[in-house]
């Protein structure tokens, strides 16, 4: 296979990072098949248009069940709301379509599995965007622990913080909303940290957890009044892995001063291993070893010794962003596609990520009900 369409249907935030990865990825990467932009669909018709004409798209529709069943597409990008990935990853995977959908795969862990089961029967590549997996200092971080860097992993213990709900007049949008989103900062960020946990420690048991909804309701955005807030603004539980290791997470999108506090430490016997997403670049490692005067942590930054960083530029410390993270997940879907070896989290690692954060949901909601008496 020389070349594959795309389809691209929605071009918000990760719709365009979905976007320039698509125009991107054969220039970094050089490998076949190479992406065709075909189709752009978005509402209203007249957005689709300006953005294909802008993102390099052959055409533009506003409806997406023509995007998904045009001859010419053989891979879809999904990038609508949480509520929608459901029936437009089943409608593409019945239509034999090749899938690019973005986290979390579903309002409900029923209808997750629901898509599992088409793209099984179906027999197309569903990658999940969970991008963060894909960062060279991430990707080192595994191969050093594999390679016993600091001896047998005994504790993981992760953060994912923003304060992008932290004020309490900051408007009421679809993420607040069971049927719209499904989950609140456990579908729209802690399944970014347990795509992590799982890659570096392996398959994981929620033994307790606890959730909060901070602001129960707030304002609408035309001013018109308020409305409620029916999923968590906090959520944290404790962890068993499947090596035995212990686990502890906590994530807030209420945490003032955090925009992308993606962070993890691994403790393992013999040093450590810690990582901030917002200073992506960096992995600090600790090695208990040599004079005690002079043990502490070293700060490894990327550069082209983690690939594919060398793939990107050159020179190492000159850093890279987001959006090469996405790039580096587009070639992990082409390399899917081609039947190569990929990194990409396939569509039965992200059906077992939202299966933790389910599991965390309902041990936190039973808390709830505790502390209330009910
Ligand atoms: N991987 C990541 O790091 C990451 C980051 C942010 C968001 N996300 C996920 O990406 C998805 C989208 O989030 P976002 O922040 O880009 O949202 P957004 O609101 O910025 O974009 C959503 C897009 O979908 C379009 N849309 C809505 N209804 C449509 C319809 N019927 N037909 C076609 N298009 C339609 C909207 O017009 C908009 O362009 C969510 O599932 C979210 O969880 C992932």
């Amino acid at each position: 296979m020389k070349d594959v369409g795309v389809a691209l249907i929605g071009t918000g935030f990760m719709g365009k990072a979905h976007a320039l990865a698509w125009r991107t990825v054969h220039a970094v990467f050089g490998n076949d098949p190479r992406p065709r932009l075909e189709t752009l669909c978005d509402v209203p018709r007249e957005k689709a248009e300006t953005l294909a004409a802008q993102f390099g798209f052959a055409r533009a529709t506003d409806d997406w069940r023509e995007a998904i069943t045009d001859a010419r597409v053989d891979v879809v990008s999904i990038t609508t709301p949480n509520k929608m990935h459901a029936e437009l990853v089943i409608e593409a995977a019945r239509a034999g379509k090749h899938i690019w959908c973005e986290k979390p795969l579903a309002v409900s862990l029923d209808d997750a599995r629901k898509m599992a089961a088409e793209v099984e029967k179906a027999g197309v590549v569903a990658v999940i965007g969970y991008n963060y997996v894909q960062n060279p200092a991430f990707l080192h971080a595994v191969e050093l622990l594999r390679a016993g860097a600091i001896g047998r992993p005994i504790h993981f213990r992760g953060f994912v913080d923003e304060d992008y709900q932290a004020d309490p007049q900051s408007p009421w949008s679809w993420r607040c909303l069971g049927d719209e989103a499904g989950l609140g900062v456990l579908g729209d960020m802690t399944c970014h940290l347990v795509s992590l946990a799982r890659r570096l420690m392996g398959e994981i048991e929620v033994l307790a957890a606890d959730i909060q909804t901070v602001h129960a309701s707030r304002p609408l955005a035309d001013g018109s009044g308020r409305a409620a807030v029916e999923n968590e603004d906090i959520a944290s539980a404790l962890l068993r892995f499947s090596s035995g290791a212990r686990g502890v997470i906590s994530s807030s999108r209420v945490a003032w001063g955090r925009k992308n506090r993606l962070s993890f430490e691994v403790h393992g016997e013999r040093g450590m291993l810690s990582f901030d997403q917002e200073r992506m670049n960096e992995l600090l490692l600790y090695q208990a070893e040599g004079a005690p005067a002079e043990q502490g942590f070293k700060t490894i930054l990327s550069g082209p010794a983690h690939p594919p960083y060398g793939l990107f530029n050159p020179a190492p410390g000159h850093s890279m962003g987001f959006q090469d993270q996405k790039t580096i997940e587009a070639g992990a879907v082409i390399d899917a596609i081609a039947g190569r070896e990929s990194r990409a989290v396939l569509m039965n690692e992200a059906l077992a990520i939202e299966q933790t954060i389910h599991e965390i949901a309902a041990a936190g909601k039973g808390r709830d009900a505790d502390s209330s008496g009910a």
